[in-house]
């Protein structure tokens, strides 16, 4: 048992040494207020076995970070507080963004990168993300980096390119003792937000590829570190079948996460 930041007792998977990380991807959706009282009642709904059981990062808007660093702390709740996005430059003129150092102040501890929809409706390139890697691991946050191929490139069996291209673009400058550290979330952009989650076998198959592209490029040892997480269309009846295989450690999930009952069973899955 291992004491992650100090009053956080958390189990590793005995199976494979790595602690599970669940983490709700609330996009956007949820004002401050609502924002509250769903974090109120998600704690409502956990039991202490399930903290010490997994890691859970809850990652909501911006406008939603202070009401919630404030109720975390102020009742000494076990979840993590995360972010969506960041940019890549610490301060500048960049109208309308938020830094990485603003929200490590706020006491966020984990970024989402790379999500499928910023590089499709931002227009996010590898580049940027690769920046915004840099940028999250400079403020002493854990990047949470999403790859996963398309309709089109899994139909064409281009999936083991597709991801191999996004991790080592994104990744490939980072030491190993920074590589080890990152939470990479294997999300197949067919299954997002779709209903059709990918079978356990694609998941598993999916997470493989990662781990190997790790391999290639910093050795089993960092390989066999790094968290990966499934994430597309994972709700309370799929849950537990992804969080069994061999290579997943954990989730990001999106709409199941905006409902604390459903979050809540999928934590308990
Ligand atoms: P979904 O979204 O769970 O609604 O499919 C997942 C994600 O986009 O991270």
């Amino acid at each position: 048992m291992a004491k992650v930041r100090n009053e956080f007792e958390l189990k590793p998977n005995p199976k494979s040494g790595r602690y599970r990380l669940i983490s709700a991807n609330w996009k956007m959706n949820l004002n401050h207020l609502e924002a509250i009282r769903n974090v109120q009642k998600l704690t409502f709904l956990l039991r202490p076995a399930d903290y010490s059981y997994t890691e859970i990062s809850i990652h909501p808007p911006f406008t939603d970070l202070r009401p919630l660093q404030l109720l975390i702390d102020s009742d000494r709740m076990r979840f993590r507080l995360g972010a969506q996005n960041c940019h890549f430059e610490p301060s500048g003129a960049y109208t309308g963004e938020i830094s990485a150092p603003m929200l490590a102040k706020m006491s966020v501890s984990h970024v989402i990168v790379g999500h499928s929809e910023r590089r499709k409706y931002f227009g996010e390139s590898d580049d940027m993300i690769r920046a915004k890697v840099g940028a999250v691991f400079a403020s002493q946050m854990t990047p949470i980096i999403c790859v996963g191929e398309s309709l089109e490139e899994r139909e064409e069996a281009q999936t083991e390119a597709r991801i191999r291209s996004q991790v080592e673009s994104a990744l490939s400058f980072l030491a190993p003792e920074l590589a080890e550290r990152c939470v990479i979330a294997y999300e197949p952009i067919w299954a997002i937000g779709t209903g059709v989650s990918a079978n356990p076998t694609d998941a598993q198959k999916g997470a493989l590829i990662i781990r190997s592209v790790f391999a290639d490029l910093w050795g089993t040892g960092v390989a066999d570190k790094v968290r990966i997480q499934y994430g597309g269309s994972v709700n309370p009846s799929n849950a537990a079948e992804f969080m069994q295989l061999d290579d997943i450690d954990g989730l990001l999930v999106g709409g199941a996460a905006l409902d604390p009952d459903s979050f809540a069973r999928i934590i308990q899955a």
